[in-house]
């Protein structure tokens, strides 16, 4: 039987569901030789911001039961040195190249699209707002004007299919995903990492030289899930799940909550080929449940 994993999000078409995380696979050069990178349904870069970041204050990854936890801070060469020097090897991948990026504010974010939008072989800027407003210091994700604000502002100045990445550290993930959605965005994407901390009791430290940082992996699995699910019964347009997707099973998880895609992060860190075993995985259960297409499963959670 003949089985179709291919899916549209926005104009970027994908030969599968399963695309890499921002964050966790690099701008792809690094996890070259460990994993066939052109198998991939799309890579999402890195976040970039305009000019270049340091990152934090080390450690800034942890091990936590059932996940890790993170506070780089968007270390990043910024977005022009990221076209002269990641731009070349990420084209030869010659899969869909989806580029995360973060401002300080709606023009920076409108500032770096801009200069992404006349480049063809970005297919798609995903606009990660988990990052902190300057004037409220709020996250951008966690205030719905700010985030239709970003969104818009992106819109304006490019063509290219904007997917907007939700943060899960809110009280009301619906009334952010309608914000997005009303302002234009073709995709949203969920969710971002969930704020917690991690202490050594000998030093009396935080495991992090942040203090705070990101969890991710198996342990954030259920919220992600629910907020997909909540998610894909408000908006009309597609949804990109993750959050502790470890396999193919996991991956199932969320396209029958509602996702038309999933993003594999965490599981890179611990299985550079996770991705790639995920796209096998899911092509095996589609044949042996004779389900002709990917499509056909999202949203379908019996309830
Ligand atoms: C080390 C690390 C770095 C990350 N960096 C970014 C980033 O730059 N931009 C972003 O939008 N998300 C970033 N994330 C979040 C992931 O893309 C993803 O949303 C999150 O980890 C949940 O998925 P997971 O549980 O499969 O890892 C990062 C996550 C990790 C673990």
């Amino acid at each position: 039987m003949r089985i179709n994993t291919k899916i549209k999000i926005g104009n970027i078409e994908m030969k599968n569901p399963v695309a890499v995380a921002s964050g966790t696979f690099g701008y792809g050069d690094e996890f070259e030789g460990l994993t066939d990178i052109k198998s991939l349904g799309a890579i999402v870069t890195k976040t970039i911001t305009l000019h270049a970041r340091v990152g934090n204050k080390p450690p800034r990854v942890t091990e936590t039961p059932a996940g890790m936890l993170n506070s780089i801070g968007l270390e990043n060469p910024g977005v022009e040195r990221f076209l002269k020097e990641k731009m070349p090897s990420l084209v030869k991948f010659k899969i869909p190249i989806i580029v995360s990026i973060a401002g300080e504010s709606t023009e920076e974010y409108a500032e770096i699209a801009k200069r992404l939008d006349s480049v063809r072989e970005i297919d798609g800027i995903e606009i990660n707002i988990s990052c902190p407003n300057i004037q409220t210091n709020e996250l951008i994700a966690q205030n719905e004007i700010l985030t239709a604000e970003v969104v818009k502002s992106v819109k304006s100045v490019t063509k290219k299919t904007v997917i907007t990445k939700l943060s899960p550290n809110v009280t009301n993930i619906v009334s952010i995903a309608k914000a997005a959605e009303s302002a234009g965005t073709d995709a949203i994407s969920l969710i971002n990492t969930i704020t917690a901390m991690a202490v050594d009791i000998k030093t009396r430290e935080s495991r992090l030289g942040n203090i705070t940082g990101g969890l991710s992996g198996p342990a954030i699995k259920p919220i992600a899930l629910h907020m997909v699910w909540k998610v894909y019964r408000s908006v009309g347009i597609p949804i990109i799940g993750m959050g502790g997707i470890m396999d193919w099973k996991d991956a199932l998880e969320f396209i029958l909550c509602g996702a038309k895609a999933v993003m594999v992060g965490t599981a890179n860190f611990v299985n550079p080929d996770a991705a790639g075993e995920i796209i096998t995985g899911i092509e095996n259960y589609l044949k042996s449940a004779r389900a002709q297409d990917i499509s056909g499963l999202v949203g379908k959670l019996r309830v």
